[in-house]
């Protein structure tokens, strides 16, 4: 991604931790990081022992590479620890605050909370699931999904959450891979005043795939739907006379919580798997270290429950730690631009956690939306899902941390469940654009190809040495992907990040972006093999190539080359065509930035697509080494082409 136009002419180049700051941080002690180091094993029972157990551990840790098992023997239910566990300090605090797009607010306490999730899981129990069952949930930013999650946690049903704006077919093939009978799903939702029709996806996406023997339905938008006898159920109807006790189910330590699918370099999206106990664990004890929770704090974190961000950092973790959360459904410029800010002032907001995309459009649309309000409440910010760079991050520490709050960049990915690289608030100097060191207990390296550290300044690849309590598990139904995908790089115990980094003088981390066939576009993940066998699946194309192109705004878009069948003319029309194809069959962040059309694609001898090529053609870089293309040639009419059509 590299440096971007917007660098600050004065170079300020670290920020202490603020005094007052670390005077009251959770962590201000840098020696957590030695202990951590000198006892990994003994750093994370430490913290193991401030959750729940029904049965405490025989043994922290099985490291049998790349397999690893956490608080092996020990029992704990996760929605036990983030709701009950509460109950005798928090009852009556606020857990959960809602903002609906149109304005409403729901408010649930953590009683409240318990036992509308009570309720839910009998629900799941009365529609046949039982422990191991795999829950699909297809649900926006509504308190729902957060109820569906902890219900399926309860009763031991690992969940399945499916981003909502995914298309029906996308929601389909994950309910295909991970065998799912019930899907929670809404009637409809508003994005920008407009409704999303998400039952109607779900009619067409389940049409053909004959799984799914229950739909519960959540009256939200009251848009017009059809429901199917013997299938489909409405959620307030079912919840009306479910019991509001419900026994959590006593689960084992490395029991599935739940599978998150994510795009990776081959055609299917993989079901990462995630075990309860160790995750646990690694999601209360970052939640605690690097948002510096304090009791009268208020959340917010900006994620959608539908990635993996929501499940730690909204769900999981904050909860597990007692936290008052904000979600909000809708769109940040809705009904005007200054929406975060004014949920920020009236909520009274001190911790926030967002995008690098969301901070760079907001540093387009200018500081004055944020000086409408008085946002001072804040004392920390952070950022997740790509890489900030340096003046978009000093933005966000002038005009939304007013220059007071500490601003953490936390690098980490669905595999890892949890922060891995981030600053500790009350510790850590911070330097805008890195995400300065590994989490204590972790130990990262940038290496290079045959698995020795780089230099520093020098690129290489992001490598984790140790394990840690909330990594994958194994790929869903797939071991092999899994060792291939994360293992195989190097000597099948270093975890393969797939993003490239690296590290400066003072040993900083500093994250380039994925060097795999995974594409970030506003931190959303897509990979390229899946995109490109839906744009194959269109009548008019043969073959496609689909890359990711550096972007000011959204980190990076999507750039689609495409070689139409014989007989088909290239037209306007047609690119518009497969923009709203690649829109209606993946979803609304999938639409391509440009389609490109030519005759032929760069291509190894044995006809395989070089999507490294692409990759270079569509980012204006030295392609390197072309001598192994079939066809040489065709390299500079895709460049020319990509050219014309941007400057067009
Ligand atoms: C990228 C999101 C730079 C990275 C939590 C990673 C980041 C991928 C950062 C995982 C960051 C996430 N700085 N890059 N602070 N955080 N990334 O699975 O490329 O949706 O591999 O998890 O996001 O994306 P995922």
């Amino acid at each position: 991604m590299g440096e971007r136009s917007d660098q600050p002419k004065k170079e300020v180049k670290e920020f202490e931790p603020p005094e007052d700051f670390a005077a009251n941080a959770t962590v201000n002690d840098p020696d957590i990081y030695r202990r951590a180091e000198e006892d990994p094993e003994g750093f994370w029972e430490e913290n193991a022992k401030e959750l729940k157990w029904y049965r405490e551990w025989d043994r922290v840790l099985k490291w049998e590479p790349p397999h690893s098992e956490w608080f092996i023997g020990g029992k704990i239910n996760a929605c036990y620890n983030c709701l009950d566990t509460n109950l005798e300090k928090r009852a009556d605090k606020t857990a959960l605050i809602w903002e609906a797009e149109n304005g409403e607010i729901r408010k649930y306490t953590y009683k409240e909370l318990l036992d509308e999730v009570c309720r839910f899981a009998n629900v799941l129990k009365d529609s046949g699931i039982k422990k191991g069952d795999i829950v699909t949930i297809y649900l926006p930013m509504i308190p729902e999904v957060i109820i569906a999650m902890l219900a399926c946690a309860r009763i031991g049903a690992p969940h399945s959450v499916v981003f909502a704006a995914f298309s029906g077919d996308s929601l389909a093939t994950r309910i295909g891979n991970a065998n799912s009978r019930v899907l929670v799903t809404c009637d409809g939702y508003s994005r920008r005043g407009k409704v999303v029709e998400q039952k109607n996806k779900v009619d067409d996406g389940i049409k053909s795939c004959g799984i799914i023997e229950k739909v519960i339905v959540v009256r939200h938008h009251g848009n017009d739907i059809s429901m199917k006898e013997g299938r489909d159920v409405w959620w307030h109807e079912v919840m009306k006379d479910s019991d509001i006790s419900c026994e959590p189910e006593i689960m084992d330590s490395e029991d599935m919580l739940f599978l998150m699918y994510t795009s990776g370099t081959t055609g299917k999206p993989k079901g990462i798997v995630h075990a309860t106990g160790g995750y646990m664990v690694a999601t209360y004890t970052t939640t605690k270290f690097v948002f510096d929770l304090n009791e009268d704090d208020i959340y917010w974190c900006t994620a959608d429950c539908g990635w993996i961000t929501g499940h730690s950092y909204i769900v999981y973790g904050p909860l597990a730690n007692g936290a008052t959360l904000v979600t909000y459904e809708g769109a940040p410029d809705y009904p005007d631009k200054d929406r975060y800010w004014d949920i920020i002032e009236r909520h009274k907001v001190t911790i926030l956690y967002t995008a690098p995309t969301a901070i760079r459009t907001f540093m387009k649309w200018g500081s004055s939306w944020p000086e409408m309000h008085d946002i001072s409440t804040l004392r920390l910010i952070g950022s997740v899902g790509e890489p900030i760079n340096p003046g978009a991050w000093l933005w966000y520490h002038e005009n939304i941390g007013l220059g007071k709050c500490p601003v953490v960049d936390t690098w980490w990915q669905t595999e890892t469940g949890m922060i891995m690289i981030s600053p500790l608030p009350g510790v850590t100097t911070t330097k805008p654009g890195s995400a300065t060191m590994p989490m204590p207990g972790i130990k990262a390296a940038v290496l290079d190809e045959k698995g020795n550290e780089t230099a520093p300044g020098e690129d290489g690849y992001l490598a984790i040495l140790n394990p840690w309590p909330s990594m994958v598990r194994t790929v869903f139904g797939n071991e092999e992907r899994f060792i291939e995908t994360y293992w195989s790089k190097w000597d099948y115990k270093t975890y393969f990040a797939g993003d490239g980094a690296k590290r400066d003088d003072d040993g900083y981390f500093w994250i380039i972006g994925r060097v795999d066939d995974v594409i970030k576009v506003s931190g959303h993940r897509i990979g390229s093999a899946e995109f490109e066998s839906i744009m194959v699946s269109h009548p008019s194309v043969a073959e496609a190539g689909v890359v990711g192109k550096e972007d000011e705004l959204k980190g990076e878009v999507i750039y689609c080359y495409v070689t139409l069948r014989s007989g088909t003319e290239e037209s306007d029309d047609l690119k518009r065509e497969l923009r709203s194809y690649a829109e209606k069959n993946i979803g609304p962040f999938a639409r391509p930035k440009l389609i490109i059309f030519s005759d032929d694609l760069p291509k190894t001898r044995s006809g395989k697509i070089m999507r490294r090529v692409l990759k270079s053609i569509a980012n204006n870089k030295d392609p390197g080494d072309l001598t192994t293309l079939q066809d040489p040639d065709v390299v500079e009419v895709l460049k020319e082409r990509t050219r014309t059509l941007e400057s067009a």
